[in-house]
């Protein structure tokens, strides 16, 4: 079968474009940047590398970007402190708190403090809520982004199968609720669900958000189904999507590469959940 690639990269690209313009008419209207506060307890590699990526798309989108970097051995209370200052703060629109946080630490409870207007990662509870309820609110970026790219190619949602896999509070489960309120019948596997084959090769649109190497192959695929691949690991410094792409290719009629797919995404739908709050704020 022939497949098409869901284009993570082009579609970000165009809408980081679109961005940067309004973000700097607006800029020229109110005097203030867009701005985005990132802030990153601890020396993980991996998350060093998504924050300066943060950092660099915030730049070229003609936004302020304020990166704190605190040392691991940061008490809770005082990552608490940095949060609330930046509640306070009028020239931050959207606050994100790297994570993971160092051990010791609770990330719900943390992330509790951030307000939600400025929640642009959509994990307080009050914007988790209010996807739940199908109401307006901040979605987390990455199943943001796997929906935008779905609509970007025109494919059909209403009454498909779709099958998540991964229950993160970050990707599985918000994208679960995100299909579900565009009317799909939505299936959540994970860890403890038996045998997950029999559920992946009914879906009409695959999503997995594991971070298991080359968990998909093609006989867990249904002939035609959309695959979006929203997990990533890294084996020897090399970077492993979910889906073994090159097998399962010839049984899809969409799906995304990674890199290039849903990973692009994230970083255009944070831009634009950052320009979202600030709208709120100064229009
Ligand atoms: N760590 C991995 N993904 C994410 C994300 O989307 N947001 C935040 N804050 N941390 C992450």
């Amino acid at each position: 079968m022939d497949y098409r690639l869901l284009d993570g990269k082009k579609v970000s690209n165009e809408t980081k474009e679109k961005i940067a313009k309004e973000a700097k008419r607006l800029t020229d209207d109110y005097g203030v940047r867009p701005g985005l506060a990132v802030v990153l307890v601890g020396n993980d590699p991996a998350s060093q590398l998504y924050v300066n990526m943060k950092e660099k798309a915030c730049k070229k989108a003609n936004f302020y970007s304020k990166l704190i970097q605190l040392d691991e051995r940061t008490s809770q209370d005082d990552v608490i402190d940095v949060i609330e200052d930046l509640n306070k703060n009028d020239n931050i629109h959207g606050i994100l708190l790297q994570l993971p946080l160092p051990n010791g630490m609770n990330e719900k409870f943390v992330n509790s403090k951030i307000s939600p207007e400025k929640d642009v990662d959509g994990f307080h509870a009050i914007n988790a809520g209010n996807l739940f309820l199908g109401d307006k609110g901040f979605i987390p970026c990455t199943p943001k982004g796997i929906l935008r790219l779905i609509k970007y190619y025109d494919i059909e949602i209403e009454g498909k199968d779709v099958v998540v896999i991964g229950r993160s509070n970050i990707v599985g489960k918000p994208a679960g609720l995100l299909l579900l309120n565009e009317n799909a019948t939505v299936t959540i596997c994970h860890s403890k669900t038996r045998n997950i084959s029999e559920y992946t090769k009914k879906a009409d649109i695959l999503i997995s958000a594991v971070g298991r190497p080359h968990l998909i192959k093609k006989d867990m695929v249904k002939l035609g189904a959309i695959v979006v691949d929203a997990g990533t690991s890294k084996v020897d410094g090399k970077l492993y999507g979910d889906v073994d792409f090159e097998n399962v290719k010839n049984n899809a009629s969409w799906i995304t590469p990674v890199p290039g797919g849903v990973g692009p995404m994230t970083i255009a739908m944070l831009l634009e959940n950052t320009l979202e709050a600030y709208k709120k704020k100064w229009k």
